[in-house]
């Protein structure tokens, strides 16, 4: 458990994981580019001591381009999605004994909410809101401005539910920014049921496992700093904000308060996204600045997206691995489950499962597409049985070619909601889904018949022959 960026940059450096770079460069381009070829060639984490333009910062990137280094911020993924479901996965307690271990359970998942702190690095410097003064990126040419591209966006809600989310965000002027918290995601839920400017605070910087609570999908009413603490393995310090009534990190590197005017929409974008093209954008609220809290010597974090694969595809790989316990604690029938770095995630899921009945695979694809909106967005759901391996595309494929009949197995959802990114759907966020059955049918939906025996070697034969493949192979 890492309390803040520096000490995670520390681990990093320790193991040669992180690099640094002197020369002076601009964000504006330049160390987006930098960050770009680095990421492509699955390099390290780079630290930028020198950033043209901004004297108070230094700049962070690839921090999480690798699983080795989301395991060395978070530890074994699955486990975290373990923990979360630690109180309701054991049978109700019945005995004296049960009772007490349910009363531990619970006061277990207490060592994982947020504790308030009076004070904390974040506030050791606390300045009129100037957003142009944080060096935030222009990723590509024709972006439409500087973006901070990981600042997590945190705000509450009227039962003091705290929701944490990385929403790419365009800065227009000093004061003033564009959040782009799409449809289907809380934030944007919850502005649609406010009236007016809703309090917010954008942290940039912190622990990476409060960082990477932003991009969890973490469902309504869970509580984001508590899901934050899960993750992390133990509670984050929080600090009342100065300008707002919100909790903020209190170890973060630079925090700016203010409100989403929900009222004020205005024209975000073009931005080049993860999909390799420059999304249009569309009319989102502003965010309002009115305090800015840092550090002295702030460190400025931030990603670049594009064709894949880059940081965001290690990002989207620990979502899915913290998430599958979950997932298989709403359909037990799920074996595992690969959501493909070139399939952008939200395009298409690999999913296998413990097949036992007729038209399982379709129950299967049509529960993903109404879970939360990790799941629900996905464009293509392929179902296999357990024992393909869903990480392996060529089993995969074979169990395509080998197990499908179109019209029987494969489903065309018209009229479904979409990634608002989508480049292939007819109208941003509203579109179709595609689902395929690839798994084994059984009789009734195989014109009565049994599978077919699928061939296996003798293996008294195999066992007898091997020194021979052994030799032959060895030449
Ligand atoms: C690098 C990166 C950028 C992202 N940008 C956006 C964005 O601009 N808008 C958006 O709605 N989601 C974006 N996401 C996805 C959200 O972070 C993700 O859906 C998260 O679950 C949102 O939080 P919520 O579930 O609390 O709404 C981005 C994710 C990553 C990794």
């Amino acid at each position: 458990m890492f309390s803040d960026l520096r000490e995670f940059l520390k681990a990093l450096e320790e193991r040669g994981w992180l690099k640094r770079v002197s020369e002076p460069l601009s964000p504006e381009l330049e160390i987006p580019e930098v960050l770009r070829q680095v990421m492509y060639a699955r390099g390290p984490a780079v630290l930028f001591e020198s950033v043209r333009g901004f004297p108070k910062w230094r700049v962070v990137g690839n921090l999480f381009g690798s699983l080795d280094r989301i395991r060395l911020a978070l530890g074994e993924l699955e486990e975290a999605g373990r923990r979360l479901l630690e109180p309701m996965a054991s049978p109700p307690p019945l005995t004296l004994a049960d009772k007490f271990r349910a009363a531990v359970e619970l006061f277990e998942l207490g060592r994982y909410a947020p504790r308030a702190v009076r004070g904390g690095p974040v506030k050791e410097v606390v300045e009129e809101p100037n957003l142009l003064s944080i060096p935030a990126f222009k990723t590509w040419p024709k972006d439409a401005g500087q973006y901070i591209t990981f600042g997590v966006l945190i705000t509450r809600d009227s039962r003091g539910v705290y929701n944490l989310g990385v929403y790419r965000v365009q800065i227009l002027n000093e004061r003033e920014a564009v959040v782009h918290a799409q449809i289907h995601k809380r934030a944007a839920d919850l502005f649609a049921s406010s009236p007016g400017c809703v309090d917010a605070a954008i942290a940039i910087g912190g622990d990476p496992a409060f960082l990477l609570s932003g991009i969890m999908p973490t469902p309504y009413p869970l509580d984001e700093y508590l899901f934050a603490g899960v993750l992390r393995g133990g509670g984050l310090e929080v600090t009342k904000g100065v300008a707002t009534d919100l909790y903020i990190p209190a170890r973060a590197e630079a925090v700016i308060e203010g409100c989403v005017d929900v009222k004020d929409l205005r024209r975000e974008g073009p931005f080049g996204d993860h999909y390799g093209v420059y999304d249009q954008g569309g009319l989102y609220p502003v965010f309002k600045a009115k305090a800015l809290l840092r550090r002295e010597d702030p460190i400025y974090y931030g990603t670049v997206v594009g064709r894949p694969p880059l940081e965001d595809a290690y990002m989207g790989k620990a979502v899915e691995r913290v998430f599958l316990p979950v997932l298989r604690f709403l359909l037990p029938e799920v074996a595992d489950l690969n959501l493909p770095e070139f399939g952008l995630f939200q395009g298409i899921a690999i999913v296998s499962i413990k097949k036992r009945f007729p038209g399982h695979g379709k129950k299967v694809m049509f529960a993903l597409w109404g879970l939360g909106h990790m799941m629900s967005l996905t464009k293509v759901v392929i179902v296999v049985d357990h024992d393909v391996n869903v990480h392996d595309l060529n089993e995969v494929l074979f169990a395509v070619a080998q197990r499908v009949d179109p019209q029987r197995d494969v489903v065309i959802v018209p009229g479904a909601h979409v990634d608002v990114l989508d480049t292939g759907s007819p109208v941003p966020g509203y579109g179709s889904k595609l689902g395929i059955d690839a798994t084994r049918k059984l009789p009734e939906e195989y014109g009565g018949r049994p599978w077919p025996e699928e061939v296996a070697p003798d293996p008294e034969v195999a066992a007898r022959v091997k020194a021979v493949v052994e030799q032959l192979l060895s030449l």
